[in-house]
């Protein structure tokens, strides 16, 4: 038997419920996976505190099911943060960002002592960088920030129609065959206008949990 990607997103996101401790509350992150995380959170609502969410998405999602969403500046630690990726590599380095909410991601998954990643098994890669790096940027800052990329290698693409959760624009870098992922995130962070950048190397996953055809592989 086979799994759907869907299905192989849903095996790791309910698998993560194990690492929710009771009376906690929990980091949420965003995207199709962190969706079903949601969904499965839900279920177990009565054992938590409540969430801190990274986009509007997460936390319409969370209040649906009548999880209650706290402001990230009233929470002074977090146990866990859930959420998935673009890409990752075995080090556990990651892509993020291609649901445009990187910026919050990343301030909240620096609040939390794991962060637990829930991926389907194509998100695996030797290298980063098959999948576009997203930057947000602020919009004034839009074109510079473009050819400072280019310089460092990579090919810029402006999101249209892209707004973050933020107020921002992101770019998307092709072509990057990012063997230093650690240099790179600093670098990028340098340029001015540039919020956030998709890479989270300095601060990477704890635990990967890979919805597979054998079911869910944990790495730690
Ligand atoms: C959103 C993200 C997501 O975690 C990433 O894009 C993966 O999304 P999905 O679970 O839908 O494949 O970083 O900004």
């Amino acid at each position: 038997m086979s799994f759907s990607q869907d299905e192989k997103k849903q095996a790791a996101a309910e698998a993560a419920c194990k690492f929710v401790l009771n009376d906690t509350i929990v980091g949420v992150g965003t995207g199709s996976t962190v969706n079903y995380f949601i969904d499965a959170l839900a279920s177990i609502k009565h054992k938590i505190k409540g969430a801190v969410s990274s986009s509007e998405a997460s936390t319409k999602r969370l209040k649906a099911h009548g999880i209650e969403v706290f402001d990230l500046n009233e929470v002074d630690s977090l146990d866990i943060y859930v959420d998935g990726a673009d890409e990752i590599t075995e080090h556990k380095h990651m892509i993020k960002g291609g649901g445009a909410a990187l910026t919050r991601e990343k301030i909240v998954s620096a609040v939390a002592k794991t962060f637990v990643c829930i991926i389907d098994d194509t998100k695996q890669v030797p290298i980063l960088g098959s999948f576009p790096l997203p930057v947000e940027v602020i919009p004034l800052a839009r074109s510079y920030v473009a050819r400072e990329i280019v310089k460092l290698g990579g090919d810029p693409e402006y999101r249209m129609g892209t707004v973050t959760d933020n107020g921002n624009h992101i770019i998307d870098v092709h072509n990057l065959s990012i063997v230093d992922p650690i240099k790179l995130e600093s670098q990028l962070n340098q340029i001015v206008g540039v919020v956030t950048n998709g890479l989270f190397a300095v601060r990477g996953a704890n635990i990967v949990l890979i919805g597979d055809e054998s079911g869910v592989t944990e790495i730690n």
